[in-house]
């Protein structure tokens, strides 16, 4: 089924100059960007949609990170994709993800890993709602 699926382009990747390299991995792949900001995330706006995080020990870092630069965040559409995203982008360790992915191939550590997926229908939900309204997004 068609589906949608957040995205985001961390801090390391944007500070990479990776932006489009890693975009043009998803439209190869078929999806489609039906809505795309850039935005330099508050601690408050970081911190609320990792918020199912919030008592692991890695939060504080991951926050830190994702507000030490902007970051591109996207709704990507296609068939399947929240799943094909997420073999796009390999596993949340750069270090396990498999060759020819994107964690793999611009990231170096779990907290700079690059980008950031939606991992199942629900999230995808919540996410898109957490940064774009309907009026933002552009089904084509
Ligand atoms: P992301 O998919 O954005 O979701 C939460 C992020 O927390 C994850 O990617 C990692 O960048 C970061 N993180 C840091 N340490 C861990 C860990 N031990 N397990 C999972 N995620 C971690």
């Amino acid at each position: 089924a068609t589906e949608r699926t957040l995205s985001i382009i961390k801090p390391d990747a944007v500070a990479k100059n990776a932006i489009g390299e890693i975009i043009a991995r998803f439209e190869k792949a078929g999806l489609q960007v039906v809505a795309a900001k850039m935005v330099h995330l508050s601690d408050e706006k970081a911190g609320g949609f990792y918020a199912e995080h919030k008592e692991r020990p890695f939060f504080k870092d991951l926050v830190g990170f994702m507000t030490s630069g902007p970051v591109v965040v996207q709704v990507l559409e296609g068939e399947g994709a929240i799943a094909k995203n997420r073999d796009l982008m390999g596993a949340t360790n750069p270090k396990e993800a498999a060759p020819g992915t994107i964690r793999a191939d611009f990231a170096e550590t779990i907290d700079a890993n690059a980008v950031h997926g939606s991992d199942s229908a629900e999230s995808a939900e919540r996410e898109i709602g957490y940064f774009f309204g309907n009026d933002e997004i552009c089904p084509r």
